[in-house]
């Protein structure tokens, strides 16, 4: 933010003043920065996050380019809300309790590449609500509660190249959301079934089949087979459904599905087939729907991630595979998955990912592996995911963090959850390359006496310390100095000593004010990384790179 200038011709200044006060509002406006934002002119960023903001703030300068209005209270998004910064190409509007936006929300901007409404209240979103962002790539609308996209929702945006869904309440995403007008089939449907012409969707769930039934609408494009009995989904099992887009298939007793089960879904795009008994599939089993994108695979008896199946799924977005039995991952498990983003894999038994397991997947942004049975953090295989974002790791046995464990995805990563995993130690530099991209570290739930101070993670908005038996000595004070500096909520409380228990780490001045170097303190605004920051004492376990580079020796 650019504070009023100082100058020495106050005679000139004044009149100028008065002038400006004077001058029309929209002069005046492209100087100023509303009072909950920070500018960055000279890279025409405006940030006004987290400020409970109930609209788009006036007076933001008009040449701005990125707008980042996350964590405010927006609610509705009204007509021409943006029309004041008509320069904006990328606009944040996560985590908005946005309910609504109305028709023409964002007319004006037509330079915009990316919005992202995600983390919001949507249901639903009018048919004319995005109109004018004619050069719009990517569109972030995870996280919502919309349940039906209209046709021609989407039908503007010429120039989309990313649609992100996930999370929505959706059943299924009509191709004609990407169009206008509007056709109609009349057809015929199996006995016991259910098919609706109007919404294309076809329903048999429950109806104590036992096998898959024929004679669906030929444009059918939801098919929900749920809570039937199907131990075997035979080649071919879905004839003349070309346009089916969602394909509903959880809890049928599925255990084998034969090569080729899936031909002829050309246009598959979701597929559920969450609690059944699938132990593995076949190299064949999931062939014919090569635009899949989100497999859901939960619950089932998998040992090992199906990577020769896998292969058939070039389009392949996102990977479900939480609370099965994988062991171990090796490479080749991720398959030819090189659209991969997000991959789920809590609650299985994996105690080790080899170097090279999750190699080929260069776009991938979440790995979950927490709730696991990992005794270190897997460093080596982390090498060739450069656009990582979050990494899950909660739930494992880890005991220490070695030096350099987040090295390989230190630039890219903004989420790390490495929570109830019975950290004892964390090595001075085990959080090295990790930097100011990070936002959020959970370290709650450990046996952490102590922790260095972290001042590389110069922008972090969440980092939570609770449930940690915090050592309160002088060997806390680089972390007390730390913390002090820190404008954030870190719940890290003092166990021992007795006279020092239940006191807040941060707050707990009368512990350190007896510490050698704490009258060093007055020179707190110099960032607080002393010596001392990297001698912590370190009992019985090995910090140190070449522990973790033996570690990868017998990968
Ligand atoms: C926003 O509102 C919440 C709840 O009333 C309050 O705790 C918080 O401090 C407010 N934040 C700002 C920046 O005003
Ligand atoms: C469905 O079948 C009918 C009659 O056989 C045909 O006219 C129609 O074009 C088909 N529709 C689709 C979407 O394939
Ligand atoms: C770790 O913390 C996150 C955020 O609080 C929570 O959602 C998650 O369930 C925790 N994981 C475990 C294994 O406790």
């Amino acid at each position: 933010m650019e504070g009023p200038r100082s100058s020495t011709h106050v005679p000139l200044v004044l009149p100028l003043l008065v002038l400006l006060l004077l001058a029309p509002a929209r002069q005046a406006a492209a100087q100023r920065c509303p009072q909950a934002c920070i500018c960055d002119n000279s890279r025409r960023h405006v940030a006004c996050r987290h400020q409970n903001l109930t609209e788009v703030p006036d007076a933001i300068p008009e040449l701005t380019q990125r707008l980042d209005l996350q964590g405010n209270l927006l609610k509705v998004i009204p007509a021409a809300a943006f029309q004041g910064v008509p320069h904006l190409t990328h606009l944040d509007l996560r985590h908005c309790q946005v309910e609504l936006v109305a028709e023409g929300a964002f007319r004006g901007l037509g330079r915009l590449l990316l919005l992202n409404l995600a983390s919001n209240h949507l249901r639903e979103l009018p048919q004319e609500a995005l109109d004018g962002l004619g050069s719009l790539r990517r569109l972030e609308l995870e996280g919502n509660a919309l349940e039906e996209l209209r046709p021609g929702t989407f039908g503007a945006l010429g120039a989309l190249a990313t649609l992100n869904l996930a999370h929505n309440a959706l059943v299924y995403l009509p191709a004609m959301a990407f169009q206008g007008g509007e056709e109609r089939a009349v057809a015929p449907c199996p006995r016991a079934c259910v098919c609706v012409p109007e919404s294309r969707h076809s329903s048999c769930e429950g109806c104590g089949l036992q096998a898959v039934p024929r004679g669906f609408p030929n444009d059918t494009q939801l098919l929900d087979l749920r809570r039937n009995h199907f131990p075997s989904v035979p080649r071919a099992a879905f004839p003349g459904l070309g346009h089916l887009v969602s394909l509903h298939l959880q809890h049928c007793g599925i255990a084998e599905l034969e090569a080729g089960a899936l031909a002829g879904l050309g246009r598959l795009i979701y597929l559920y087939l969450s609690d059944n008994q699938l132990a593995g599939l076949s190299a064949a089993a999931l062939e014919g729907a090569p635009r899949l994108g989100y497999l859901y695979l939960e619950r089932n008896r998998f040992l090992q991630v199906p990577g020769a199946a896998l292969r058939a799924l070039p389009s392949l977005f996102s990977l479900h595979l939480q609370d099965n039995a994988v062991d171990r991952l090796a490479p080749g498990d991720l398959g030819g998955t090189r659209a991969l983003r997000w991959v789920y894999l809590s609650g299985n038994r994996i105690t080790e990912v080899s170097l090279g397991a999750l190699g080929p997947a260069r776009e991938l942004e979440k790995l979950h592996l927490d709730r696991n049975q990992l005794r270190e953090v897997p460093t080596g295989a982390l090498e060739g995911l450069p656009a990582l974002l979050e990494l899950q790791l909660s739930g494992n046995p880890l005991r220490a963090l070695r030096d350099g464990a987040f090295q390989p995805v230190g630039r890219s990563l903004q989420h790390l959850f490495l929570n109830s995993s019975g950290l004892e130690q964390i090595c001075p530099g085990a959080f090295s390359g990790l930097g100011p991209g990070l936002q959020s570290l959970h370290l709650q739930k450990n046996q952490l006496r102590a922790l260095p101070a972290l001042p590389s993670l110069s922008q972090l908005e969440l980092i939570d310390l609770s449930s940690n038996p915090f050592h309160c000595d002088c060997q806390l004070l680089p972390l007390h100095r730390w913390l002090t500096g820190l404008n954030l909520r870190v719940g890290a409380t003092c166990a021992t000593p007795p006279n020092a228990r239940g006191q807040r780490v941060k707050a707990a001045a009368a512990v350190f004010e007896a510490c050698p170097g704490w009258a060093a303190r007055k020179a707190k605004r110099t960032p607080a990384s002393r010596p001392s920051a990297r001698r912590t004492p370190i009992k019985g376990r090995q910090c140190g790179a070449d522990k973790v580079g033996k570690e990868k020796g017998h990968l």
